[in-house]
């Protein structure tokens, strides 16, 4: 076990785990932070996505060791109210069916168009491609993105 004071969404969260637990564990299960989902634990759906200082990662493979100082953000933390650009355009086009890889999707989605608010067709497939929907909701997802004003 070792204490790790963790920023997450703003705040400071400290908690006791092993080195080498996942990010995601340490979310859902010791601060209950339930929005981000577990899917395959081996980075290749994308259900479990954060960003990490802005960036998109997996946090099933993400050791609650290798987080430091940077900044976490949640699902949780991208608005108080579901009120984030792409989160009303994910309602607009009411993208989700089951749900379940929409979190992954949604953080991923923010993180390109951070850093790339008009992405072109290839962008977007290239940013979203490591993200998996089962329920095959893909052309409302890149719909959606491109509708986005930020
Ligand atoms: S649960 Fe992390 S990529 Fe699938
Ligand atoms: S909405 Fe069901 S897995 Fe994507």
């Amino acid at each position: 076990m070792a204490s790790y004071n963790l920023k997450i969404n703003g705040k400071t969260n400290k908690v006791d785990v092993d080195p080498s637990t996942p990010l995601l564990w340490v979310l859902r299960d010791s601060l209950n932070m339930v929005g981000t989902k577990f899917g395959c634990g081996m980075a290749q759906c994308g259900a479990c996505t954060i960003h990490l200082d802005g960036n998109a990662v997996r946090s099933c493979v993400l050791p609650v060791s290798a987080i430091g100082k940077q900044d976490v953000t949640t699902i949780e933390g991208l608005s108080e109210k579901g009120e984030h650009p792409v989160q009303k355009a994910w309602l607009e086009h009411d993208v989700a069916q089951c749900g379940y890889c929409q979190t992954g999707q949604i953080m991923t989605a923010t993180a390109l168009l951070k850093k790339n608010p008009n992405p072109t067709d290839a962008e977007i497939d290239a940013a979203m491609s490591g993200n998996i929907c089962r329920c095959g909701t893909y052309l409302r997802i890149k719909e959606a993105i491109k509708s986005v004003k930020q």
